[in-house]
C-alpha cells in the first residue's frame, strides 16, 4: 500500500499553475496564500503519473479517439461509486465541464430561452446562460438555520408565465443543476432531487447536472446521479461529471457527459461539432487509470479533507466566531458567511486580499446572494491551512472594529 503525505508542502510556483502563477494578475499582489481556484495542493495518484509516463514513452501523439477500455472505466465505476447502470454510448467525451454546459445550453435552447439557475451559482454558469442569447432565470436558494435549502414553491412558480410579467415568455428550457453545490457545499438528497426534478420535468424542462464534485463527499455522505432516479428523469437530463475534480486532473481536460437520451445526445453532439475539440490523450490515459486504480489515493484525500474540515471548523468556531462557515457536505469548497464582520463586499475582498493576506473567491461573484461570503479551498496541506486561518484572526484582531 502507497501511503501519501498529504502534509508535505510541496512547491508549486513556475509549473503554469493558474492557481499559484497567476496570482499578480488575478489580485494585484504575489504575497498570498491561494486558496480560490478548485484544483489541490496534493501530488496525484501514483498509477496516474505511472499511466501518463508509460504513454508519454511512445513518442506518438497524433489524433486520439478514446477505446473502449475507456469507455469501460467509466461504466464500471458509475456502478461500483453509485450503482448507476450507464451505457458505453451514452458517454461523450468532452474536454471540461465548463465546455460541456455551453454546450449543453446550445443544444436545449434558441436564443431569448430562459435557463433556471440557483444562486448562489458557480459563477461560469452565468456566461454559460448569457453568451447562449438566453435569459438567466434565479430559483435562489434559501438559507435556513445555517444550511441551504432548494426553494419549489419558488421554483413552480418560475414556470408560470403570468408571474414573471418582465419575463412572460414561459420559454424555460432548462434547469442548471449542481450537485454537489459549488458554492454552498450541499449534496442534495435523493427526495430533494426528485422533488426539483418532477417540477423541471413536469413543465418540459430538460435538467443539466452538473455533478463533477460527486466523489469529494465528507463523512456519512452518499452521492444520488440525478439520471439514476427513474427512467423519465434519466431520459430528460445531461448528467456532467469528470474525475478532474476528485483526481486533480484539472489541467487534463478531460470529462465524460452522460446523456441516456438519444436525441438530446445527438443535438448535443451536433452542436460541438467542429467547435469543441477532442480531449487530448494524456486526459483519457489519465481518466483511466484515475478510475481503474485510484481509489488506494482518494481514500487517503477524503480523510485527509475531513480532517482539514474538522480543524477548520474546531478554529474559527473558537478563535473567529464572527464568521459562520457553512458545514459542507461535499467538495473541498468552503462558504463563509462574513457578514458579522460589518463589511460591504469590496471591504471584505480588501481585508482577505490585503490585510489577512490571502486569495480566496469573494462571495458576491456566485451572484449577489453571495454578498458578504467567501469562498476558501481547503484542499491544501494543513500548515498551509493553519498559517491562512492564522492570519485571518491575526488581521481581524488588528482592524478597529
Ligand atoms: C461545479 C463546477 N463545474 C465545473 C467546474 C469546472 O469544470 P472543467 O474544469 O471541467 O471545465 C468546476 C470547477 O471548479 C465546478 O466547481
Amino acid at each position: 500500500m502507497v501511503r501519501y503525505d498529504f502534509d508535505q508542502v510541496c512547491d508549486r510556483r513556475n509549473t503554469d499553475s493558474l492557481k499559484w502563477d497567476m496570482l499578480q494578475s488575478i489580485f494585484g499582489r504575489e504575497d498570498l496564500i491561494p486558496m480560490w481556484v478548485a484544483d489541490m495542493d496534493f501530488p496525484v495518484a501514483q498509477p496516474i503519473v505511472d499511466a501518463l509516463k508509460k504513454r508519454a514513452e511512445h513518442p506518438f501523439y497524433g489524433y486520439t479517439k478514446p477505446g473502449p477500455s475507456v469507455t469501460d472505466s467509466v461504466v464500471k465505476r458509475m456502478r461500483r461509486k453509485f450503482k448507476w447502470e450507464i451505457k458505453p454510448e451514452w458517454i461523450v467525451f468532452t474536454p471540461g465541464v465548463v465546455p460541456a454546459l455551453h454546450v449543453a445550453v446550445r443544444s436545449l435552447t434558441h436564443p431569448g430561452d430562459e435557463v433556471i439557475l440557483q444562486e448562489p451559482a458557480y459563477h461560469p454558469f452565468f456566461p454559460v446562460v448569457t453568451n447562449s442569447g438566453c435569459q438567466i432565470v434565479n430559483n435562489g436558494l434559501k438559507l435556513i438555520n445555517g444550511r441551504y435549502e432548494m426553494d419549489y414553491d419558488d421554483l413552480e412558480h418560475k414556470f408560470l408565465p403570468k408571474t414573471r410579467p418582465l419575463h412572460g415568455s414561459g420559454r424555460i428550457k432548462a434547469i442548471i443543476f449542481c450537485n454537489p453545490h459549488n458554492p454552498v457545499g450541499r449534496l442534495w438528497k435523493r427526495e430533494e432531487i426528485i422533488r426539483m426534478g418532477e417540477i423541471v420535468i413536469n413543465n418540459g424542462a430538460v435538467v443539466i447536472s452538473d455533478e463533477i464534485h460527486c466523489e469529494i463527499l465528507f463523512k456519512g455522505h452518499q452521492h444520488t446521479p440525478f439520471a439514476s432516479i427513474s427512467e423519465e428523469f434519466e431520459q430528460n437530463c445531461i448528467v456532467c461529471t469528470s474525475p478532474s475534480k476528485t483526481f486533480n486532473l484539472s489541467g487534463l481536460d478531460v470529462s465524460a457527459i452522460i446523456i441516456p437520451n438519444k436525441k438530446l445526445r445527438d443535438t448535443f453532439i451536433s452542436t460541438q461539432s467542429g467547435i469543441v475539440p477532442a480531449t487530448n490523450l494524456f486526459g483519457y490515459t489519465a481518466l483511466e487509470a484515475a478510475y481503474r486504480f485510484g481509489d488506494e489515493w482518494l481514500e487517503q484525500v477524503l480523510d485527509y479533507l475531513q480532517g482539514n474540515l474538522n480543524f477548520l471548523l474546531e478554529y474559527i468556531a473558537r478563535e473567529i466566531p464572527d464568521i459562520k462557515v457553512i458545514k459542507p457536505e461535499g467538495t473541498y469548497l468552503i462558504w463563509m458567511d462574513c457578514r458579522e464582520l460589518g463589511m460591504d463586499k469590496i471591504a471584505l475582498r480588501n481585508f482577505m486580499q490585503e490585510k489577512a493576506k490571502i486569495g480566496l473567491e469573494d462571495g458576491f461573484i456566485f451572484g449577489e446572494a453571495g454578498s458578504g461570503f467567501v469562498r476558501m479551498n481547503i484542499a491544501c496541506p494543513r500548515p498551509i491551512l493553519e498559517e491562512a486561518l492564522r492570519r485571518i484572526k491575526a488581521a481581524i484582531n488588528e482592524s478597529p472594529r
